[in-house]
């Protein structure tokens, strides 16, 4: 096997001690490139401390819509500095979230920090990881008026099929994560069916979202192996394909080989 996560958080205080046997679980696995992204600037650089140490490790700077009390656009130039690090290869997790934020409360800075980080990754020629909860009218919108130039993924990826379908217009990629294997999850097994084979990427947003069998525990980078037999069964191809399909994918994506 040769796989991939393209969306975890080891920088996560979830994370510490055993760090390195999380990642040689992964290897044990079948990943060989796990991207790490940040939420903030400490978490950035704890991003980039964990890629500098660990070869499968990649890195993402940015600012998540849920961290950015405290912080004003001027912060951005921090995640600029960071960005030019080697093993930097997207923006993010930058979005929309009006699930735990409140829309009239932060909506537009929540914007103004998305379309604020969407200039810099076309800047620095970067792909972005874009996290959207609650907020896809309004994430539409954004991408629509400002369009991300070197690509980027939905992840996690949560809203209905027609609206992947407008989204895959913008030249987006989907990333699915461990709800696709709960039995109640309807619309994200229709959506991982659908998604169009050259934008798909599974994740698992460690260490969170753990996928089932293992619901309710910290979910880590190799139960990456759950998400793809959960979506290669869904979408009814062989494990070869499906692999390739996959790691095309994240190659295309983040300019990685
Ligand atoms: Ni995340």
């Amino acid at each position: 096997m040769n796989l991939f996560d393209s969306h975890c958080h080891l920088n996560d205080e979830a994370f510490g001690e055993d760090i390195a046997e999380v990642l040689a679980r992964a290897k044990t696995a079948g990943l060989t490139r796990i991207l790490c992204l940040g939420y903030d600037i400490p978490s950035s650089k704890k991003a980039i401390e964990l890629a500098s140490k660990y070869d499968i490790v990649y890195a993402a700077v940015g600012f998540h819509p849920e961290n950015l009390e405290g912080y004003t656009l001027e912060d951005i130039r921090e995640i600029e500095k960071l960005a030019h690090s080697p093993k930097v290869i997207a923006i993010g997790e930058v979005g929309l979230d009006y699930h735990y934020e409140k829309k009239e409360e932060t909506g537009e800075k929540q914007k103004a920090f998305l379309i604020a980080q969407i200039e810099l990754a076309n800047r620095l020629h970067l792909p972005l990881s874009i996290h959207a909860r609650d907020a896809s009218e309004d994430m539409y919108e954004v991408l629509s008026a400002s369009p991300p130039r070197f690509g980027a993924v939905l992840h996690c990826y949560s809203g209905s099929v027609e609206m992947m379908k407008r989204f895959a217009k913008l030249d987006l990629y989907f990333g699915f994560d461990g709800p696709i294997t709960y039995k109640n999850a309807v619309v994200p097994k229709e959506c991982v069916a659908a998604c169009p084979s050259d934008r798909l990427l599974i994740e698992t947003d460690s260490p969170y979202l753990s996928p089932v069998p293992l619901r309710g525990k910290r979910n880590e980078p190799a139960n990456v192996v759950h998400i793809f037999d959960m979506a290669r069964a869904l979408r009814g191809i062989e494990t070869e394909e499906m692999e390739k399909q996959l790691n095309e994918n994240f190659e295309r994506l983040f300019h990685v080989k």
